[in-house]
């Protein structure tokens, strides 16, 4: 097993004994922000809430960040409203990406779904470097997803 499984496993272990549904989801989705951010170093981690037709920026763990993306904008609400993964290698060469923060080099969002298979927030990482993200962490991070659906 590579370094980035064995860090995954770990990881999604202590997500499992970390999340109370006794608590509120805020909560929760902090603390699984900031696991996640802590185990790869990177740059920003957190979720937007799917509200009505846009993304409320929710628990994080980072620099600042906008706090309102409408459906269909940027990466995040693209996501939202194609319900589908998306990986961006360079964020400068994908039209329409909301820079928060110029440090920002490449990133990937998931749209995270309830019990009921609604999305109910997307998760949204960023890098400093481009090309940062691939396949095994969509994976990885769609495992996390399942794992949480009873705080979701
Ligand atoms: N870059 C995102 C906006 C959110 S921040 O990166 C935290 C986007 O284009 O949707």
């Amino acid at each position: 097993m590579d370094s980035d499984s064995l860090t995954y496993k770990k990881l999604i272990q202590d997500i499992g004994n970390i999340i109370d549904p006794s608590i509120p989801t805020h909560t929760n989705l902090g603390n699984v922000s900031a696991l996640i951010k802590s185990r790869f170093n990177w740059f920003w981690v957190g979720f937007y809430k799917a509200e009505k037709s846009e993304l409320i920026l929710n628990a994080f763990q980072g620099p600042a960040a906008c706090v309102r993306i409408p459906k269909g904008n940027g990466v995040c609400g693209k996501a939202w409203s194609e319900n589908k993964s998306i990986i961006v290698e360079d964020v400068d060469l994908f039209e329409g990406h909301i820079s928060c923060n110029p440090a920002s080099r490449s990133e990937i969002v998931i749209p995270f779904k309830n019990s009921n298979d609604e999305i109910v927030y997307v998760l949204d990482i960023d890098h400093d470097q481009k090309n940062a993200f691939n396949k095994i962490d969509e994976m990885n991070l769609k495992t996390i997803n399942k794992l949480i659906v009873p705080i979701l």
